[in-house]
């Protein structure tokens, strides 16, 4: 997938994206969101924010930057801003494997069922490190392939066919997370079907020690 097919395939998908993937992942979105250590005057991306279904739950004592590549997705989103009136939420329309932001910006960095949507995840977790202060917050939620050696198969042969509709099923959490400054600091399953992952990572560029903040989900196990 190149950066034009995903921007066609997610602008098809904008009208009835809320009805559907909305939808079935909003619980999760909320126990991300939830779990994060906002503090007042924070500042928060959340890349390939697609409608914005996250958009109104994050506190307005924050603020919070979306992008997304897609317009049509974004198109949602704006309505979505306007409809709960959303002051503290920006959105542009940006490719995460390149954006146009200052390094050590942000506070926290959301990517909710995006890495396996991009066609470039190492440039797009390397740009989310980047912009991302040392010690700050970069949480995925997102399908990651399993362990499991049978799973893991019939993932692999299902994500060409899976590709045409927008995303991958074959990336494994360690794949991602390799070579890159991230470190889990907790990790647990969502959704119903348990089959997607919530990781809250910390950080660690500059060699970064990280000191947890009151209200982290620290107490998740890494399995
Ligand atoms: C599966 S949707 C997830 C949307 C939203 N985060 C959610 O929780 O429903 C993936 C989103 O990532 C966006 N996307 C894919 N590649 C991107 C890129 N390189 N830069 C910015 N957004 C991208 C797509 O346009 C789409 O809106």
């Amino acid at each position: 997938m190149d950066l034009k097919k995903v921007e066609r395939v997610y602008s098809k998908y904008a009208s009835m994206y809320d009805h559907t993937f909305g939808k079935v992942f909003q619980q999760s979105r909320e126990s991300a969101v939830r779990g994060l250590p906002v503090q007042p005057g924070h500042r928060i991306l959340e890349v390939g924010i697609g409608t914005g279904e996250a958009l109104p739950l994050y506190p307005s004592h924050c603020e919070v930057l979306g992008i997304d590549l897609s317009d049509g997705m974004l198109e949602h989103a704006r309505r979505r801003v306007d409809e709960y009136q959303l002051d503290h939420v920006t959105l542009q329309r940006m490719d995460a494997g390149n954006m146009d932001l200052p390094d050590d910006h942000f506070d926290i960095v959301m990517a909710a069922y995006v890495v396996t949507a991009v066609p470039d995840y190492r440039v797009v977790v390397d740009e989310m490190i980047r912009v991302c202060k040392p010690g700050g917050r970069i949480v995925m939620l997102n399908h990651f392939s399993n362990g499991n050696k049978v799973i893991a198969a019939v993932e692999k042969l299902i994500s060409p066919l899976c590709k045409h509709l927008g995303f991958r099923t074959d990336l494994a959490l360690h794949t991602v997370l390799e070579g890159t400054s991230l470190t889990v600091a907790s990790k647990q399953k969502v959704n119903p079907l348990r089959f997607w992952h919530l990781v809250e990572c910390v950080n660690k560029k500059n060699g970064h020690q990280p000191v947890f903040a009151n209200g982290f989900a620290t107490n998740g196990h890494v399995s």
